[in-house]
């Protein structure tokens, strides 16, 4: 449960999460029609998400292209209505407030996005695009205010104040992303989701906006939900991870306790395609290659949605009863996992066995075998 996590080492309760998300879903329907728009489904790109994110924290979020992870994020700040469940930011239920509150509520609630050229008005200059938010909320009393405000904006962002009269064509990539990390800022939110934060710079510049982003979260006691498909990037910057597989989370763990021991299928899959720079761990570590592509939200498989996939599933649990996120015997309180055999995979009494997946284990002299076929007659997926 999600309250484990709002919970000290010793087991004490600390202060209520900044942000608390319960049972959250988005559905976007499927329209077809020439005169009337029917509705004949809905993309379930998030459906039933329960996580909580305390305060100066930054929370994780890794998965699949197209497994929700920015409608989510788009969701928790309301920019994106929810069908269903609720967020709760700073005790306020935010998912039912009015537009007028909701856009209040939003100054504290910032985002920062892959691709910062196209988030930033290339018509606009840089001390235009910063004071445009200031004036939105009504911050600052006068134009001296705001001004003043900007440029120490600039300052904590690394930016010189000539930057100001500049447009966003002229500045490098990473440059850009601190333009657009300080254009959140300077609205001073208590929360930023960043989406992709890093994807679209070169390697040399991702660790700067990393640094810059968990140095402005000491300062300013920032609370973060970082979207990555980097499962590097996330483990450096997050305290919890929370896996996303088909718009729900199958794992959630600290980032430690995590990439020590992933307990899900699919998290095992997803870290064993992480290469690891040690030459004889390498080699010797189980791969977990899955088979096909990630099925349609439209039409989500029933029962677990990784069971089409997931070289460990079992008649018939597995395909009639969806898994809840929760805490495995053994594992530390803030651990969850949403898999019916969680405890046996770990223990190993349940072995992998799909025709669908390759599961590549290391050979007895340190060489990647082919692949196998585990006995295609004692597992039939489509059970
Ligand atoms: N406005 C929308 N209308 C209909 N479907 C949408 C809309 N936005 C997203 N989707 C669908 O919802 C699903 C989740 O999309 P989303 O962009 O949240 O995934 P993602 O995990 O962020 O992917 P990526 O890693 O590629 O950014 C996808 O199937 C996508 O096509
Ligand atoms: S519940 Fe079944 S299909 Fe889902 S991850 Fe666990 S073993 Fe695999
Ligand atoms: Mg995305």
């Amino acid at each position: 449960m999600t309250a484990s996590l709002s919970k000290d080492s010793t087991g004490e309760p600390t202060e209520a999460p900044l942000v608390e998300v319960k049972d959250l879903k988005v559905h976007f329907p499927i329209t077809r029609g020439v005169i009337f728009d029917k509705v004949i489904g809905f993309v379930k790109a998030v459906d039933g998400v329960d996580l909580s994110i305390p305060r100066g924290k930054t929370y994780g979020l890794v998965g699949e292209s197209g497994c929700g992870k920015s409608t989510l994020g788009r969701a928790i700040l309301q920019l994106t209505p929810s069908t269903g469940g609720t967020v709760t930011f700073d005790g306020t239920p935010i998912t039912s407030l009015g537009p007028g509150k909701l856009r209040e509520m939003r100054r504290r609630m910032q985002m920062i996005f892959q691709d910062p050229l196209s988030s930033l008005d290339p018509r606009q200059n840089v001390e235009s695009i910063l004071v445009e938010g200031l004036a939105a909320h009504g911050i600052g009393a006068n134009r001296d205010e705001r001004r003043k405000r900007v440029a120490e904006t600039l300052d904590a962002v690394g930016l010189p104040r000539w930057a100001l009269s500049r447009y966003p064509h002229e500045f490098s990539g990473g440059q850009r992303q601190r333009i657009g990390i300080a254009r959140a800022l300077v609205l001073g939110p208590d929360l930023i989701v960043a989406d992709e934060p890093v994807s679209a710079l070169d390697v040399s510049i991702q660790a700067q906006v990393i640094n810059l982003l968990e140095d402005l979260q000491d300062q300013l006691n920032l609370t973060y939900l970082v979207i990555a498909h980097d499962l590097a990037v996330v483990r450096h910057i997050a305290d919890v991870v929370g896996v996303m597989y088909l718009g729900a989370l199958v794992e959630e763990a600290s980032s430690d306790d995590l990439y020590v021991q992933p307990l899900h299928p699919y998290t095992r899959a997803l870290m064993s395609a992480v290469p690891v720079p040690d030459p004889d761990v390498e080699d010797q570590r189980e791969r977990i290659l899955l088979a096909g592509d990630l099925p349609s939200p439209a039409n989500p498989p029933r029962g677990c949605r990784f069971h089409t996939r997931c070289p460990w599933a079992q008649p018939t649990k597995c395909v009639d009863e969806r898994p809840v996120l929760r805490v495995i015997t053994g594992t530390s309180d803030t651990h969850r996992v949403a898999c019916h055999w969680a405890e046996d995979i770990q223990s190993g009494v349940l072995q992998p066995h799909d025709v669908r997946a390759e599961l590549v284990k290391p050979a007895s002299d340190g060489e990647i075998s082919i692949p196998e076929v585990l006995d295609p007659t004692a597992f039939d997926p489509h059970f």
